[in-house]
């Protein structure tokens, strides 16, 4: 006799712990075994790729080998300004090295509130929130402006935050065609009238590195009553006069209500945030899940963020060199018979498309091996089940290493069989 939970000596331990418990992660043996047949084939794992040294924004040691670094964020290359870097150091000291607490109790420093301001500033807006990441400002500000009876509108290619943050909420999602201006205003003109309606828009999107037109999209959620929210992730730092992003560049600044970004990329630490004009914007704070119920960021990182925002708004510099390394790139991989996502060079990323998995990641791994550095992508993170290398420039590549760059491409190319 046996009460439950007492061990049968005639049953394995095995069958009475787990009685035909089906094995949760069963779902991704095609993804073991896909990835298995990958690595059998004696390439490195383009996804655990370790920096063992990073020695400056466009430069580390990845293998043992000294590698130059084409697939960051870090667009205007602030991880090493020596001010952001200073006052991280400071804010360690002073502050101690976390918060241990929500924004909304004991999480919220002296710095979160500068950082805040120096936002306001860059901006030009009212109200400024900072998230813990920038993911977490796409799911909590969609979640909390959209709720149920209310409709989401958001680009199929939308970056995958902004369709967590739908899921996250109550309002039901409608999806337009990528980057149509026709498809946005024909679904918009379904919609109940007098339904609330949120258009969730990006500036650059980050996959083939092409840009919104935002001018006209705005102008159409405008006629159909629709509020606007733009995540300038890609484009903070180096899009319009002020490096607001390309919302700015659209002169669609008044009409935007809510603009995301993060500091993950050009500000070049972590952390997300949202800025607006809206009166009642400060309410967010009480209701927005993901604000409320998770640990503020560091002092620290809130006060490298804060200047490195602040000397974001004097790098008219850093701008034009981003943009001069960007076309340069662009002509060049073109000029090699590379297929790229975009004609011309829209924004900092360059996307190298390539036929199959195999070829993508031979020429990921050549690179590599020559000392270069690039993201790979794959589906389901890319459009129409493309496979593609991301190429983002930074304002501190050097002119040489632009050239270097563009022969490790051709070398590679040759060697993998996808230029002549
Ligand atoms: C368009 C877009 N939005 C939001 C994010 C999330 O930013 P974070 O890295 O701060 O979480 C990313 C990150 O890659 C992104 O590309």
């Amino acid at each position: 006799m046996t009460d439950a939970g007492t061990l049968r000596e005639d049953r394995p331990l095995d069958a009475l712990e787990h009685p035909s418990a089906p094995d949760l992660l069963a779902k991704f043996d095609p993804l073991i075994a896909e990835r298995q047949a990958l690595l059998d084939t004696g390439v490195r794992d383009p996804f655990a790729i370790v920096m063992e040294k990073v020695l400056s924004p466009t430069e580390a040691i990845i293998g043992g080998k000294h590698t130059i670094l084409l697939g960051t964020y870090n667009y205007m290359g602030m991880t090493f300004d020596p001010d952001v870097v200073a006052a991280g150091k400071r804010a360690l000291d002073e502050f101690g090295a976390g918060t241990t607490g929500s924004r909304v109790l004991n999480g919220t420093y002296q710095g979160h509130r500068e950082c805040e301001d120096a936002l306001k500033d860059f901006y030009g807006m009212d109200h400024a929130i900072v998230f813990s990441t920038g993911y977490q400002a796409n799911l909590g500000m969609i979640s909390t402006l959209a709720g149920k009876g209310d409709y989401i509108i958001l680009d199929a290619d939308s970056h995958a935050s902004i369709y967590d943050g739908c899921w996250l909420g109550n309002a039901e999602i409608v999806r337009f065609r990528h980057n149509s201006v026709e498809d946005l205003d024909k679904r918009l003109g379904r919609l109940p009238k007098e339904a609330g309606k949120l258009v969730v828009l990006e500036g650059v999107y980050s996959m083939l590195g092409d840009i919104a037109p935002l001018k006209e999209m705005v102008a159409v959620a405008k006629k159909h009553g629709a509020m606007i929210l733009c995540d300038e992730a890609h484009g903070m730092g180096f899009f319009g006069a002020h490096g607001r992003g390309v919302f700015e560049e659209a002169g669609v600044e008044d009409d935007v209500d809510f603009v995301v970004g993060t500091f993950s990329k050009s500000v070049g630490t972590v952390g997300g945030f949202c800025v607006s004009n809206h009166p009642k914007f400060e309410v967010l704070r009480l209701v927005c899940r993901p604000y409320v119920f998770t640990a503020s960021l560091p002092p620290s990182v809130v006060a490298t963020a804060a200047t490195s925002i602040r000397k974001l708004m004097h790098a008219g510099d850093k701008r034009e060199r981003l943009w001069a390394n960007s076309r340069r790139l662009h002509q060049g991989l073109r000029d090699l018979g590379f297929t790229l996502g975009t004609k011309s060079a829209e924004s900092a990323i360059i996307a190298v498309i390539l036929s199959d998995q195999t070829q993508a990641v031979g020429m990921w791994q050549a690179l590599l091996e020559l000392g270069l550095y690039v993201n790979m992508a794959r589906p389901p993170a890319t459009p129409a089940g493309t496979y593609l290398l991301r190429c983002s420039l930074c304002a501190e590549h050097r002119d040489e290493q632009v050239g270097q760059i563009i022969d490790m491409f051709a070398q590679a190319g040759r060697a993998v069989g996808c230029i002549a």
